[in-house]
């Protein structure tokens, strides 16, 4: 992982090509590392900043206004440094601000992860009954059954807010009996037995370290969905319309800002990126 030069760039002053302007990606903590990993995976030379949330953790337990006020405020920042695109990588923070964000930044190209991820379930389904997995704020905005109904009008949804799997993955309990159990006891009241879904969207960045259990749980006939990779191709398909791809060869930089304890910042967020943090790329900031 290479250091990030945007912010030494922006001091001395250089002018950057539209193209090589980073890619902010935004979470309210670590679980958008996922959504990350996936867009630096599929786009290597692209420069990307990550902004993760970590004083106000979690999102998903607020209210819808709250939700909103946070999400502003840290995309604010994060065009600050000049980004070219903004991602917001949470779920929770996508349902309740995404079309406010368009508004407020009218020039500046915007994706969630709440359409790619209900694109890639109606994709998925052989039946059109799927089961939606994330946050309480994202379960009550319904978000997803909404942006599913629009895709597959037909379809339908069983949703249930899956609270206690966000601060499980964060502790790094992602297999073994308490988070089978855990699993076990929110996945009974989608699959109840009788016309199950068919497939299950993990509607929460937590979700996907969870994917062995979850598959071992609803059986191999379920498909699994997860919208990392179909925002990062999204990311890719907005960037391409719009003549922002990165043109330079070179493998591109990463920056990380956390807002509190980024020594867990980085400790956890190992985790979801599958690759230790580099220290100096890490940075402590102040949203206020
Ligand atoms: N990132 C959030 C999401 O995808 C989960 C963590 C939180 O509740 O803030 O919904």
């Amino acid at each position: 992982m290479s250091n990030y030069s945007f912010e030494a760039a922006l001091r001395k002053g250089q002018v950057l090509q539209n193209s090589e302007k980073p890619i902010g990606i935004f979470d309210s903590g670590v679980g958008g590392l996922t959504v990350f990993k996936a867009i630096s995976e599929l786009l290597p030379n692209e420069n990307l900043l990550y902004l993760g949330d970590t004083a106000r953790v979690p999102y998903g337990t607020r209210s819808r206004e709250t939700i909103r006020k946070y999400t502003e405020m840290a995309a604010a920042r994060l065009t600050d440094y000049n980004i070219k695109m903004l991602v917001i990588a949470c779920n929770t923070a996508t349902s309740a601000s995404l079309p406010g964000l368009e508004s407020r930044f009218p020039d500046l190209l915007v994706a969630g992860v709440i359409e790619p991820g209900a694109a890639a379930a109606c994709a998925a389904t052989s039946r059109g009954h799927i089961g939606v997995i994330a946050t309480e704020a994202t379960i009550r905005g319904q978000a997803y059954q909404k942006a599913i109904g629009r895709i597959l009008p037909k379809a339908t949804v069983v949703a249930k807010a899956c609270t206690l799997l966000v601060p499980l993955a964060e502790e790094g309990w992602i297999d073994g009996p308490i988070a089978e159990n855990v699993a076990q006891k929110y996945l009974s009241e989608i699959f109840t037995g009788a016309d199950d879904p068919d497939t299950l969207l993990l509607g929460c960045t937590h979700f996907p370290l969870f994917r062995n259990i979850l598959q071992k749980l609803t059986g191999p006939a379920v498909r699994i969905v997860d919208s990392a990779l179909a925002t990062a191709s999204l990311v890719r398909e907005m960037l391409a319309q719009a003549c922002l791809l990165n043109q330079s060869a070179a493998p591109g930089s990463r920056q990380f800002f956390t807002t509190d304890n980024r020594e867990r910042f980085m400790a956890t967020g190992g985790h979801f990126l599958g690759e230790l943090m580099p220290d100096a790329g890490v940075r402590l900031i102040n949203l206020q």
